[in-house]
């Protein structure tokens, strides 16, 4: 009687444990205004403003083309279209705080949602970062969207395409 309510106890705890850790894995996405805060500073490479200069920036934008509505009647409310167009899209509507659809591919389609790693305690220990979240992107990040499934598809060279996207801290290169 005794060993089983011991190991009733021990099912709760594991239980719990696993149910709290999986709780921690839930990062929200929180929306490139955030990020802007501290990471639109001239000395380390203004990121936001080189990003939001970019298509990435637009990419919703795009969605209310004429080429665009060759592929879909509504594409800027088509799943289809946004899965890839916008950060937003990306995860389950319950791990949105502050991000909406209209600012398309974002910094956490990139670097991960950033509910956990956004404070500055953890942010300057990049150790820390990664544990919360943080992505620092390769390859693999990018062909999620670059790939034969986007309609108007073009060949993805990483080296070239990262070179075009980059925004450098030149205070930690
Ligand atoms: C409270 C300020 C703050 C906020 C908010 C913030 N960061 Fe940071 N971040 C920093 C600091 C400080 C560093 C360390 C480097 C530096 O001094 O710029 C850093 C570093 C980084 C790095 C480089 C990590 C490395 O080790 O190479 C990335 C990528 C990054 N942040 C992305 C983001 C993204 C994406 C967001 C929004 C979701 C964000 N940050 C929000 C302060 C912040
Ligand atoms: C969430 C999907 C998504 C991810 C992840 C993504 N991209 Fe893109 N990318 C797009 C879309 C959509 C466009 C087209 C935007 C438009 O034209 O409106 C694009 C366009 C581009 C362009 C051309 C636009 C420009 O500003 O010159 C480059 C280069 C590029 N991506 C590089 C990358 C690299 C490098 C990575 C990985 C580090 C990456 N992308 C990750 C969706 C994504
Ligand atoms: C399309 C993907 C993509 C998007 C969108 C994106 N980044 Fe990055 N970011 C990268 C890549 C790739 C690197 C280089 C990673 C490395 O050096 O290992 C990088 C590097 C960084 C760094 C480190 C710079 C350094 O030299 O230390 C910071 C800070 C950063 N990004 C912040 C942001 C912020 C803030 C946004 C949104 C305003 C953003 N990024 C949007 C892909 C992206
Ligand atoms: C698998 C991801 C993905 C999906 C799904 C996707 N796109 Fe895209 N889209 C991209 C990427 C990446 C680019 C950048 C150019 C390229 O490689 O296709 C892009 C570029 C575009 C462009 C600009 C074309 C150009 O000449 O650069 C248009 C317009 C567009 N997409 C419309 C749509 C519409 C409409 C839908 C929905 C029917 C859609 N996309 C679905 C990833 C995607």
């Amino acid at each position: 009687m005794i060993m089983n309510l011991k190991k009733l106890l021990l099912i709760a705890c594991s239980v719990f444990l696993v149910v709290s850790l999986s709780k921690a894995q839930d990062y929200e996405y929180i929306g490139a205004a955030k990020c802007k805060m501290c990471h639109n500073k001239e000395a380390k490479g203004k990121q936001y403003d080189t990003w939001k200069s970019k298509l990435h920036a637009k990419a919703y934008e795009t969605l209310a083309s004429e080429e665009s509505k060759k592929f879909s009647d509504d594409p800027q409310n088509d799943p289809k279209c946004l899965k890839c167009h916008s950060t937003y899209h990306a995860a389950s509507e319950d791990l949105m705080l502050t991000i909406t659809a209209k600012e398309g591919v974002s910094c956490e389609s990139c670097h991960g949602p950033g509910s956990k790693y956004k404070s500055m305690s953890v942010m300057k220990d990049q150790q820390k970062s990664l544990d919360n979240g943080l992505i620092l992107p390769v390859e693999a990040v990018c062909v999620t969207c670059h790939n034969e499934e986007s309609p108007t598809y073009k060949e993805f060279n990483y080296e070239e395409a990262v070179a075009k996207i980059a925004h450098p801290n030149p205070l930690t290169q």
